[in-house]
């Protein structure tokens, strides 16, 4: 066997680094930004994670999962290549076409991650003669998928209709193809967009919509199925929040696939997911469509966070929200960064989100809501902040 070889304190080889990259880290480090990987501690009440109803450590995924892998001959663990390649296999074409039934639209398509689905999708679509409109607080993977399109792009105010209307007014006959992206469930407010409103505008204007589901599927409605009925384009739904999983799919039309198949580029360079992955995603919607009890659980903690943060006069902070995010401004990276060193100390992992996630004095608490947290537990969190706050 061979031996790994003990660090020792001589340099090593690849201790180099360039300047001009130290000072991008040393600015960060001055202004309180600087990002640290920490190891979650499972000791603390969990009110940090995506995982809003349990799923990532609910024994019947795996179960189920197991299952799914018995019931196909010859499956290797890996992918072997990409889906254009080796790695395209029956349980994950049987996969994407359960979703699309599921889901009830003409195709379903895999992709690694919600932030490959995004950055593929949106990165393939936007051509030089097209024009992207966006909300302003649209997700990094949207933002970084506009990036590298060629189409022309402009953000329009968080979920400011009229002049999101004002500008397809504008723009309608200046450019060839119009798309407009914006989410369900917005990742850093937790608000929500009006689906029916936006997919009216659009359809009035002759433009196409992106919609992004990653926070809404499981927490405001149990299985967003309901979104179906509406003329989307192109519909984005990822597996690691709810369904306590990793990849994401993409939904729309039959031909929507066969272009991502042939231009996305997140879709065609990369390994395709391992079985396993794949059947976990799938034991993980299985089980969704059975979880009426965490989905209700779930609304009740939300309305019940709410009620309490009323009863410590703490609604003023927190950023109006209906979904499992609830948001406190607090402002500055150090007092947010403080605030929640005092939580944990007190036994509760909520998790600061610093600038430049979100806009300089817009630093803030955020709070993802769980079907497991205890009554309990949100009174006393939300007790303790009101009196980190006083
Ligand atoms: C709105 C939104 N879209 C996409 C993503 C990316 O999804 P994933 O974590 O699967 O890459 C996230 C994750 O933070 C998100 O919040």
């Amino acid at each position: 066997m061979t031996k790994i070889p003990k660090k020792t304190n001589q340099i090593l080889k690849n201790k180099i680094f360039p300047s001009t990259l130290k000072l991008k880290l040393d600015e960060r480090l001055s202004n309180g930004s600087f990002r640290e990987l920490t190891i979650k501690n499972a000791d603390l009440v969990d009110f940090s994670s995506n995982d809003y109803l349990g799923f990532a450590s609910n024994e019947n995924i795996e179960k189920l999962a197991t299952s799914k892998i018995n019931d196909y001959k010859d499956l290797k663990f890996g992918a072997t290549g990409s889906r254009l390649l080796s790695g395209n296999f029956p349980l994950i074409e049987d996969f994407e076409n359960y979703l699309a039934d599921f889901y009830q639209v003409e195709s379903a398509t895999t992709l690694n991650s919600g932030y490959d689905a995004n950055l593929g999708l949106i990165s393939a679509i936007g051509q030089r003669q097209d024009l992207i409109l966006y909300d302003a607080l649209c997700h990094a993977s949207i933002r970084d998928g506009i990036g590298l399109s060629k189409a022309k792009s402009f953000k329009f105010p968080h979920k400011d209709f009229e002049n999101l209307k004002a500008k397809l007014a504008k723009f309608q006959s200046e450019f060839k193809t119009i798309y407009v992206i914006t989410e369900q469930v917005f990742s850093m407010d937790g608000d929500q967009t009006d689906v029916k409103e936006i997919t009216e505008i659009c359809n009035d204007f002759g433009a196409y919509l992106i919609l992004d589901e990653a926070h809404a599927v499981g927490t405001i409605s149990q299985t967003n199925v309901e979104n179906s009925n509406y003329n989307i384009f192109a519909r984005v739904l990822t597996f690691g929040k709810s369904f306590g999983a990793h990849g994401a799919v993409i939904f729309g039309s039959s031909e929507l696939k066969d272009y991502l198949i042939n231009f996305a580029k997140s879709f065609i360079y990369t390994t395709a997911p391992s079985s396993r992955n794949i059947a976990h995603n799938w034991a993980a919607h299985l089980l969704l469509k059975d979880s009426i009890d965490e989905f209700e659980q779930l609304q009740f903690n939300i309305a019940y966070f709410k009620e309490i943060s009323s009863k410590f006069n703490l609604e003023n902070c927190f950023i109006e929200s209906y979904s499992a995010i609830q948001s406190c401004v607090i402002g500055g990276n150090n007092q947010v960064k403080n605030i929640s060193k005092q939580l944990e100390m007190k036994g509760f992992d909520v998790r600061p989100i610093l600038s430049p996630t979100v806009p300089n004095g817009e630093e803030r608490l955020r709070f993802c809501l769980h079907s497991f947290n205890t009554k309990n537990e949100i009174y006393s969190v939300l007790e303790n902040l009101s009196k980190l706050l006083l």
